[in-house]
């Protein structure tokens, strides 16, 4: 068998090339402005700690880092800088569908000398992954991309396919049901006890209600075409870890973790629900400032009912960490 580095570049060698990426899909653009990412969501990419955390979660769990890694749904890069930096293997396949993800996450690298891997590009969507040939891959890595994609049980069919043994699909950031139907509850309290304190609702902040509670109920149902839209999926981590079983991934889950967490000064970011929560209203549904200082103030007892469920353990499991291992060449 040729190593794997020269099996991987034979391959890359053979794929179609667009605006100088490799292109196994057609290009789609995020149905949200790219370039606004970052300042939405107030991270900065081009730290390495998700990437840094990412990677010394591969040698807790003996992962098999000799093959080639692949990214899918880079974004801007938040996860791409660290593992850019600090993954042993010697290739690094980034990847996106979107054009202007792929270019604001590449002009991170430069010409990417000074990175240990060599870094390629591909435009990518993550529905077309059965063109990957088999066993090539030792890490699959993804950051807040899994909702995102239509057909679930054929992605963890074709990563389990493209992975060597020993090798992992390693996601983060990733929606669980139980918790954002939670979430969802929580805020069908927000409008009566804001009510019964005497505060008045102005009309945008009950839109924002509406907006998020009919946004949770999209996500969890299950009868509807989610073909046309960005964010799709809530999981449950037993049918995370059944599917694996059925293709030879072992799943670990670390419930509410985030890739950082693994990297120094090695501190969760998760605090409990209600920080969550209020990050989640302001970040992801951009519920305004002073909506969200009434809602922390007014609804403080069902807040703390929460958060003293969970004083001595994580939770309740919101997102986290999924990690699945081969562990056999076992194909449903
Ligand atoms: C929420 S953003 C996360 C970006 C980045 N990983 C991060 O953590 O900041 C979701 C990413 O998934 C990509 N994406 C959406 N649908 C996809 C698909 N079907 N296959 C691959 N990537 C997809 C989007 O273009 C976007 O970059």
């Amino acid at each position: 068998m040729p190593p794997a580095s020269k099996s991987f570049q034979a391959w890359i060698d053979r794929l179609p090339k667009w605006h100088g990426w490799l292109q196994l899909s057609p290009e789609r653009p995020y149905a949200h402005a790219e370039a606004e990412y970052d300042n939405q969501y107030g991270v900065t990419a081009g730290e390495p700690e998700e990437g840094q955390g990412l990677c010394a979660l591969l040698k807790t769990h003996e992962i098999n880092t000799t093959g080639p890694a692949l990214e899918i749904g880079c974004g801007t890069g938040r996860l791409t800088f660290g593992l850019a930096k600090h993954y042993p293997g010697r290739d690094f396949l980034i990847s996106d569908p979107s054009q202007i993800f792929l270019r604001l996450t590449q002009s991170q690298f430069g010409s990417g000398a000074g990175f240990p891997p060599r870094l390629h590009y591909a435009v990518l969507n993550a529905d077309d992954l059965d063109q990957l040939p088999p066993d090539m891959f030792s890490l699959i890595a993804m950051r807040s991309t899994l909702h995102h994609i239509l057909g679930v049980d054929a992605f963890i069919a074709a990563c389990a396919r493209t992975l060597r043994s020993g090798g992992a699909l390693i996601m983060g950031a990733e929606p669980c049901e139980s918790g954002y139907i939670l979430m969802a509850v929580a805020a069908q309290a927000i409008a009566p006890v804001l009510h019964a304190a005497g505060v008045e609702l102005l009309p945008e902040w009950q839109k924002q209600l509406n907006v998020f509670a009919e946004t949770v109920k999209f996500y969890c149902r299950r009868d509807l075409d989610k073909s046309a839209a960005e964010d799709k999926h809530l999981f449950r981590v037993h049918e995370l870890s059944d599917l694996g079983y059925e293709y030879g991934l072992h799943l670990r889950y670390f419930p509410n973790a985030t890739f950082s967490d693994y990297a120094p000064p090695y501190l969760p970011a998760f605090e409990n629900f209600s920080v969550f929560f209020l990050n989640y209203l302001k970040y992801c549904m951009m519920f305004d400032e002073k909506f969200l200082k009434l809602i922390k103030r007014h609804l403080k007892p069902q807040f703390k009912y929460i958060n003293d469920c969970y004083c001595r353990h994580v939770g309740p499991a919101i997102t986290g960490v999924f990690l699945l291992k081969k562990t056999t060449a076992r194909t449903k």
